[in-house]
């Protein structure tokens, strides 16, 4: 913990049955709310905290994402999201991320031919691919494949090594979408397509998910850098479930591979990164306008969730929607779709829900996963391959979350305690004597 972060405040907690009473630090950051240092909580009260789903609790200290939820603010270093979805690309985003400051021009032709390097995969790695089902979802396939390139990589596994981590940080941001247009053609039975060099990293994704190898293939570059500013949207979001969770694993020493594999498998629940393809799902089964009503009802009644949603942090707009619901018109114009009911049934959807009070009183607004799966089905991309977009564009914000722990000389394991509530001591009754 930085000594600046320190203020003269505290708050005291006394236990009233012993009378003791102890002062905890109050702790400012650049911004947000101030944070109670309850590190000696149990050596000096003997208590614990109890905090199911972390609705209070700063797991660490950050210098890579801020979310103001009740403003609806987010900014990666400084940066509003806005600005850099407007005006940044993914790769310099990727930069700011990882580095903390906007790469020089030498500096980003430097990253981007890094990256563009590393985007090939291990050769042996398209036979490991042979041994799942073809119908299994893209989701299984990429835990598994990115879980195992910790075989395939052993020599960027030394997390006690600068380079090293350097080295996986890039070899994960340049395969990720590689492994992700492999996961979709092994499922539909076409050839691998390696990826181009020439091609810039979201234009790569694109080619290698659309090309075939007997004939020319060219990435339309509205296509492009729709996809590219998704990527920007999703690339970070402090401590969300998936990123909590690579860092737990990265708490333990475990390798970068390892724990990025462990963020896929957590982003994949529909209340997470699973959620954009439960929208889809979602409106699917409403089927058409007129349906949209009873739906709510239901919602409103607790037999559904309104998917793409609320959100734990957003009180207001997640700045993110805004963006993707501009996105999601633009791209339905290139590609001259005048008439898409999934769109006019979310956008129904959305002006019910932010009149009513069911919502208006929980503060329930569209998320980030509200339209981008209706810009990523009209871009042609499966429903089953969403939540995988989301996992290559998070990879970012995932290794800048994880070299920052291993980084941070105050980094421990992370053991959270518990309230037991199970059975009082008790002695063993040998099977005979058991009812
Ligand atoms: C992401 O954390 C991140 O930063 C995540 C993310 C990222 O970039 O990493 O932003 C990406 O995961 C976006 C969220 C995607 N998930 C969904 O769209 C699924 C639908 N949303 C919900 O499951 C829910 O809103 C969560 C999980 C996102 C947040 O849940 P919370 O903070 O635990 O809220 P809650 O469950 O305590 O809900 C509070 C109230 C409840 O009603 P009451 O019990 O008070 O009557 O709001 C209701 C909930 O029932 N509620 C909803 C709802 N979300 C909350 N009611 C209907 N539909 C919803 N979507």
């Amino acid at each position: 913990m930085p000594a600046d972060s320190k203020t003269n405040e505290t708050v005291s907690i006394t236990d009233n049955t012993t009378g003791k009473k102890v002062d905890f630090p109050l702790l400012t950051g650049t911004e947000g709310p101030k944070v109670i240092d309850i590190r000696t909580l149990y050596s000096g009260l003997g208590f614990f905290t109890y905090d199911p789903g972390y609705t209070s609790t700063g797991s660490t200290e950050s210098k890579i994402t801020y979310i103001d939820g009740d403003a609806g603010i987010l900014r990666h270093r400084g940066y509003s999201i806005e600005e850099l979805a407007e005006k940044s690309d993914y790769m310099e985003t990727c930069y700011l991320l990882l580095h903390g400051e906007l790469p020089t021009a030498a500096q980003k032709e430097d990253f981007e031919s890094t990256i563009t390097r590393h985007t090939m995969v291990h050769d042996q790695m398209n036979n490991f691919f042979r041994g799942f089902r073809r119908d299994a979802h893209p989701m299984a396939v990429m835990c598994g494949v990115v879980g195992a390139m910790a075989a395939f990589y052993h020599d960027s596994t030394d997390i006690t090594d600068p380079h090293q981590r350097l080295v996986a940080s890039h070899r994960l941001i340049a395969k990720m979408p590689t492994i992700a247009a492999m996961t979709y053609k092994y499922s539909i039975g076409q050839p691998f397509m390696y990826p181009r060099n020439d091609l810039d990293y979201a234009e790569n994704f694109l080619y290698m998910m659309f090309a075939v190898p007997c004939e020319a293939y060219k990435v339309n570059p509205v296509l492009s850098k729709a996809m590219d500013r998704i990527f920007i949207l999703h690339a970070d979001h402090e401590q969300n479930a998936s990123t909590s969770t690579v860092r737990l694993a990265g708490s333990t020493g475990a390798n970068p591979f390892a724990c990025i594999a462990a963020g896929i498998a957590s982003l994949w629940g529909p209340a997470h990164g699973g959620a954009n393809e439960a929208v889809l799902a979602m409106l699917g089964k409403i089927g058409t306008k007129d349906n949209i009503p009873a739906f709510i009802q239901k919602v409103k009644d607790k037999e559904e969730m309104l998917m793409g949603f609320g959100h734990r942090v957003y009180k207001n707009y997640d700045p993110r929607a805004k963006i993707m619901a501009r996105t999601c018109h633009e791209v339905l114009s290139e590609l001259n779709i005048k008439d898409e009911p999934l769109l006019d049934m979310a956008i129904e959807m959305e002006q019910i829900a932010l009149n009513d009070k069911y919502f208006v009183d929980r503060k329930l607004y569209p998320n980030v996963d509200f339209y981008s799966g209706i810009i990523l089905k009209a871009m042609g991309i499966p429903v089953s391959m969403f939540t995988v977009l989301f996992a290559v564009a998070r990879t970012v914000g995932w290794i800048a979350q994880w070299s920052e722990l291993i980084a941070d000389p105050a980094q421990k394991i992370g053991r959270p305690r518990q309230l037991y509530t199970g059975a009082a001591p008790r002695n063993y009754a040998p099977l005979h004597l058991r009812k």
